[in-house]
């Protein structure tokens, strides 16, 4: 397999889906004193608590403690007892697992953030920690890389909802990464990128830094984009579960690494970079239509059952990663997957690949491969015929409940009652008769 097929995996979450639901998370400090995670691990036995993930670090509140981060499996065992003994014995616990939403009464719908600020709760139920590599990773055996690494993912695992996200000093190293990686992709962009993301490409130039010798920062990106259509960054330290990556949509909120890949490989990388994020993802988020599409896959996963989650995840898969679209007759690219990648952004719009037309139900069921090329690209003919699609697909989905966005407050609402329902028709209705004023004075 060649290094630039493999390059081309670049999941921004998770494929398979892991049972959030059926485990807990927590993080605590102990004393870093020989024995003390032992003692600590003694408690999760005593309770027969199975565990799932164990992760440490040095304490960054106290250069004498350490910080543990555990998933138990809820299927066995008494994990509340075991929470509270381990809380008993002076440990400063803190519990990061979910709660049903108590708007919604069915409590087999799996919980969702309705708050954006919420999206902080599982921030850091992620895959993998910083300098954790697979042994395949160009990294791997790279300890400076290794720290560095670590560091970006503390920036994540320490950030909120409404901080700044803090400025990063790229190195030397990384920015020359950067820049072999941008001279060769801008090339292609004018004859195999869509014409959206060609028209959004200059103003990234002129108004976030985007050029060969500068890494652009994700908060000056970020603040692009919240004028251009609402979306914003927020920095991950890991690979998200699908559901959560796909919430985050909902708020229009791109969960984007931070971190660069090796510079051994400048055209391969393993995992989403920040390069696959600036080049790739962020031009078409200053999009209003591929906006709204984007937000219409993560707001239909909210509450959705798993396999819908997953089908959701692959529609995601086949138009945000890898979409084409044809445009004045031609196909173009518009998936990140595809723009960040210089061999596949070619072969994609070769004759060697098959092309079907983007029908969510039928591209939901699409089997794909994650380490070489894409045997099957999806064409859409407009981000808006997309959207509608994707709100139809939705509409399928077994859920007792609608749901909206409130961008005033950044909420989403729950529509479960009638209430609810009034209200919003009440806000349909004053932005309705400001339509009807508008025409009016167009003589329409
Ligand atoms: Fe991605």
């Amino acid at each position: 397999m060649s290094e630039e097929k493999r390059g081309t995996f670049y999941p921004a979450y998770r494929v398979e889906p892991i049972d959030i639901e059926g485990s807990t998370s927590i993080v605590f400090s102990k004393k870093g004193e020989i024995g003390s995670l032992a003692k600590a691990l003694r408690i999760f036995e005593e309770f027969e608590v199975n565990l799932i993930h164990i992760e440490s670090r040095p304490s960054k509140q106290n250069p004498d403690f350490f910080d543990f981060f555990i998933s138990c499996d809820n299927t066995k065992g008494d994990v509340k007892k075991a929470i509270e003994s381990l809380t008993g014995d002076n440990c400063n616990v803190t519990v990061l697992t979910r709660s049903i939403n108590p708007e919604i009464t069915d409590k087999t719908v799996p919980w969702f953030p309705r708050k954006i600020s919420e999206l902080d709760r599982f921030a850091n139920q992620i895959l993998s920690y910083g300098s954790e590599l697979d042994a395949d990773h160009p990294g791997f055996t790279d300890p400076v890389y290794r720290e560095r690494r670590k560091q970006f993912a503390d920036i994540a695992y320490n950030y909120k909802h409404g901080q700044k996200i803090p400025r990063v000093e790229y190195t030397k190293a990384e920015v020359e990464t950067w820049g072999t990686i941008f001279n060769k992709l801008t090339g292609l962009f004018p004859s195999h990128a869509c014409r959206e993301f060609n028209r959004v490409w200059p103003l990234l130039i002129d108004n976030c830094g985007y050029r060969p010798d500068n890494i652009p920062q994700l908060q000056d990106i970020s603040d692009f984009l919240k004028d251009c259509t609402g979306f914003t960054l927020r920095p991950v330290a890991g690979l998200l579960s699908s559901r959560d990556f796909l919430a985050g949509l909902a708020f229009r909120v791109f969960h984007s690494t931070q971190y660069i890949r090796h510079s051994s490989k400048p055209m391969y990388t393993p995992e989403p970079d920040i390069c696959h994020e600036l080049i790739g993802h962020v031009p078409l988020f200053a999009d209003p239509e591929f906006a709204q599409f984007s937000q219409e896959i993560g707001l239909a996963s909210l509450g959705a059952p798993d396999d819908y989650v997953e089908k959701l995840a692959t529609c995601y898969w086949f138009t945000v990663e890898f979409g084409l679209c044809r445009q004045n007759g031609e196909l173009r690219a518009y998936g990140a997957g595809l723009i960040s990648s210089f061999g596949e952004l070619q072969y994609c719009l070769s004759d060697k690949p098959e092309v079907r037309p983007f029908e969510p139900e039928k591209t939901a069921e699409q089997k794909y491969p994650i380490t070489e090329f894409q045997p099957v690209y999806f064409v859409a003919n407009s981000f808006t015929e997309s959207k509608e699609k994707m709100r139809d697909f939705a509409d399928t989905i077994p859920r007792n409940f609608g749901v909206r966005y409130n961008a005033f407050t950044q909420n989403v609402e729950v529509l479960n009652n009638l209430n609810q329902i009034r209200t919003f028709a009440s806000c349909l209705k004053n932005e309705m008769s400001r339509l009807e004023d508008a025409l009016r004075r167009f003589n329409i």
